[in-house]
């Protein structure tokens, strides 16, 4: 299976270069035509040095950007960077040697030291609000007043996040995919305060990384978490009402829709935890469509998460 897959399902691939804006979003101003691609900012800030953080640090170093990386657990973090650089030079996607762009990446143990000439911060720490709001108000005093503050929140209201900064018209979504430097899309999440300086600022670094844009209203789920866990959970109801086994839901998808991947496969790979855990935020905000089914509650239960435990809907080895 090559395709990649995301937290809630969305398989890259799907969008084209320079994704279909028109009529998105009435927020933040005209978004017809302004953006330019251009090159990546010359200092990036990145808050968490995780799975994304990691892969989002690799991405903008690799274009030459100095990136400061905030993270607890440097050692782990460093290496994430390293052995995603070394994956990337060995694929041949990678301009330079990865020791090179490595030394690029600094580290650093607290939002207060990012340097003030980052251009733009990106936020990725773990899913919690309170904690992405503690380190995006910190992260603010750090840097300069034009620097753009992005969150890769999956599901977390930018409006909300947006309520602890002075300045919440720099501040805007910037939802990455994973893994970061495969995968095509960038969702570009526009809070009711965002200018329309900073979400186009943010469409062309979007564009230099050689991604695509969509932009997105600030709503529950964006556009990506909300179609794709929506069809998943409809999948995963087919299959507890025996309508049809998971490989023929799956590839009812595949062939019928031409869909890179079928939805109950691509929930093994995002982590039934995860779809769960998103599932039931969707279900308090948007009602009962997002209901999380009986059979993903017990499967979670039981510790059949997909791939990472080795069986989910299908057994893997
Ligand atoms: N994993 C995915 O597939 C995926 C995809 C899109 C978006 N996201 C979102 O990206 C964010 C990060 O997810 P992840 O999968 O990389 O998580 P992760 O757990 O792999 O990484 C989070 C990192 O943040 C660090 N951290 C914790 N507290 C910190 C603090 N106070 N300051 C700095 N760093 C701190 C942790 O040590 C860890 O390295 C989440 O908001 C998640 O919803 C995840």
């Amino acid at each position: 299976m090559s395709a990649a897959v995301q937290p809630d399902g969305v398989v890259s691939g799907a969008v084209e270069r320079g994704g279909d804006v028109s009529g998105a979003v009435e927020r933040g101003g005209d978004v017809s035509g302004a953006v330019e691609r251009g090159g990546v900012p010359g200092v990036v800030g990145v808050i968490g040095g995780g799975r994304m953080g990691s892969g989002i640090a690799q991405v903008f170093a690799a274009l030459g950007a100095r990136v400061v990386v905030v993270e607890p657990e440097e050692r782990a973090a460093r290496e994430r960077v390293a052995s995603g650089l070394r994956r990337a030079a060995e694929k041949g996607s990678l301009d330079g040697d990865p020791a090179a762009v490595l030394e690029r990446v600094a580290f650093a143990a607290s939002p207060a030291e990012l340097p003030a000439t980052a251009e733009l911060v990106v936020e990725a720490v773990p899913e919690q609000a309170g904690l992405k709001a503690e380190v995006l108000a910190a992260a603010e005093e750090a840097v300069a007043g034009d620097a753009v503050l992005a969150t890769n929140t999956s599901s977390l209201s930018i409006d909300e996040l947006a309520a602890v900064l002075r300045r919440p018209e720099r501040f805007l979504g910037l939802h990455f995919f994973n893994p970061v430097p495969a995968s095509l899309l960038v969702e570009v999440v526009v809070g009711a305060a965002t200018s329309g300086w900073a979400r186009d600022r943010a469409r062309g670094w979007v564009r230099a990384l050689g991604k695509s844009e969509v932009v997105v209203a600030d709503s529950p789920g964006f556009a990506t978490s909300r179609l794709g866990v929506l069809l998943g959970l409809e999948a995963i109801r087919m299959l507890e009402e025996g309508v049809a086994d998971a490989a023929s839901i799956d590839r009812a998808m595949e062939l019928g829709y031409r869909h890179p991947m079928g939805p109950l496969r691509s929930t093994d790979l995002v982590g039934l935890d995860v779809r769960l855990a998103i599932a039931e935020y969707l279900h308090g905000r948007l009602g009962e469509r997002f209901a999380p089914p009986r059979l993903l509650r017990e499967k979670v239960e039981r510790g059949e998460l997909g791939r990472k435990t080795g069986r989910g809907f299908y057994d893997w080895d």
